[in-house]
């Protein structure tokens, strides 16, 4: 079992809220600044806002500001948005996104130092120490996920295994033989390495591994609970997006793991609502905003990153933390009127015990209707059912859905390997409706 040693923790984590709310404060003016003085785009949105950054007196004076979104780094492409010569950004990645040009961002030196330190900070959160041996599963490539935990691995003197994604039998082998302490990866596809490991006979709680550390998608607690058991990990969520730096903007502590404690000192929090844009207050669940406090090649200014969570006030450190993010509001399927996010369909299966974690939800038209329909795998030991036996579960599961979710679908049961797998980020919703 991992255990953290406080004492090692940065001045900045043990602040009381006052002194955090003066630093960001005096980051907050800076970075507004430099956005206005550097960026053609935020300077003519905040004239047109009528808004100045010397008008931010106090941290809610943020609320005044416009917001941005997906689509303003899209017309920015590619480098638009940059405040510093090109020069001065040693670093770029981008974001695929599922159409249209993808997101494109920068970093200096000091960016990628700073990305290094709040990734570290965020594995010493999760129980990590120079002496561990950190396994990175995350891709490598334009993608922040492998690069961006690599540096943090890095900067806390671990060693780094940079594995990437797939090639899931040599992972396996390698954490046989490497013997990590500690696996980054997404949620999903630790699952396929623990089949992986069941496939060659080997029992994954058995490995060396007992710490993992997932995020890059939504992923329940019941998730949480179904990887640990069959793990024998800790699993710790870590939360980043690339337009505010990648990961490690938010991570758990292992000793309560109550939801990502984000790193506020670099990255400031709000919620909205998802229709108004009207700030809310900590607790409502809506739209997490963020607005970077030092970042150089890109700051971002109260960035709608369509995430759907709320702020907690904070509990193993002063910083607040961010509730588990029920989902995407973009991944949200509204389905005959009824809202629906995967990590809710999520909840239910996993209450049962005859179903994996692997599943997908198709949606499509019938009879000019929008239907619904869950492929889900049936858990290995339960792979020889009866027909009847099936049905059962089936119907359990389809009943489960309508009366806690209030939606009605049909269930597809498979056998292993029934349902694609996840190499990285896992496609929960194929979408084959006729417009
Ligand atoms: O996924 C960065 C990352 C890599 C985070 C590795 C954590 C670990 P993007 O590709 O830009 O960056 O995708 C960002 O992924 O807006 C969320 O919708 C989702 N996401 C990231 N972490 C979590 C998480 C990386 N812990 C988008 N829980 C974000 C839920 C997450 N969703």
């Amino acid at each position: 079992m991992s255990t953290i040693n406080h004492e090692e923790l940065e001045p900045i984590e043990k602040a009381s809220r006052d002194e955090l709310q003066a630093l960001q404060l005096q980051r907050m003016q800076w970075s507004l600044q430099h956005a206005y003085d550097n960026v053609a785009h935020y300077r003519k949105i905040f004239d047109a806002a009528g808004v100045h950054p010397s008008d931010l007196k106090c941290l809610a004076d943020l609320g005044k500001f416009p917001l941005t979104a997906k689509q303003d780094l899209r017309e920015n492409y590619p480098f638009n948005l940059f405040a510093v010569p090109m020069d001065e950004v040693v670093r770029i990645h981008a974001s695929s996104g599922t159409t249209g040009k993808p997101t494109v961002v920068g970093y200096t030196q000091n960016d990628i130092d700073m990305w290094a330190d709040v990734c570290a900070r965020a594995i010493r959160a999760a129980g990590g120490s120079k002496r561990d041996k950190v396994h990175v599963a995350y891709g490598y490539g334009m993608f922040t996920g492998g690069l961006g935990a690599h540096y943090g691995a890095e900067r806390l003197g671990a060693t780094v295994i940079p594995m990437s994604g797939g090639q899931t039998e040599k992972q396996v082998q390698l954490i046989e033989d490497f013997k990590p302490d500690i696996i980054m990866a997404t949620p999903s596809y630790v699952l396929n390495l623990a089949d992986e490991f069941e496939r060659q006979g080997l029992d994954p709680a058995a490995s060396s591994l007992r710490v993992g550390m997932f995020g890059a998608e939504p992923w329940t607690d019941a998730m949480r609970k179904e990887i640990e058991a069959r793990c024998g990990m800790d699993a710790i969520d870590i939360y980043g997006l690339s337009e505010v730096i990648g990961p490690g903007v938010a991570s758990e502590c292992l000793e309560t793991k109550d939801g990502p404690t984000i790193w506020e000192d670099h990255f400031y929090p709000e919620i909205v609502d998802t229709v108004t844009g009207e700030v809310l207050p900590d607790g409502e669940y809506g739209e997490l905003v963020f607005t970077s406090l030092t970042k150089e090649a890109l700051p971002i200014i109260r960035y709608r990153t369509r995430d759907l969570t709320r702020l907690l006030p904070g509990t193993a450190r002063t910083m607040r933390r961010m509730d588990k993010i029920t989902g995407r509001s973009d991944d949200m399927m509204i389905i005959r009127g009824v809202n629906v996010f995967p990590t809710q369909i999520e909840e239910e299966i996993l209450k049962l015990k005859e179903c994996s974690p692997h599943y997908q939800i198709e949606l499509y038209t019938e009879k000019q209707m929008d239907k619904l329909r869950v492929l889900v795998e049936l858990a290995p030991k339960y792979d020889q059912l009866s027909a009847e036996e099936k049905a059962a579960v089936a119907s359990k599961l389809q009943h489960n859905i309508k009366s806690y979710i209030g939606v009605s679908s049909s269930i597809e049961l498979r056998q292993e390997g029934g349902v694609a797998r996840s190499e990285g980020k896992a496609v929960r919703i194929v979408d084959m409706r006729s417009r």
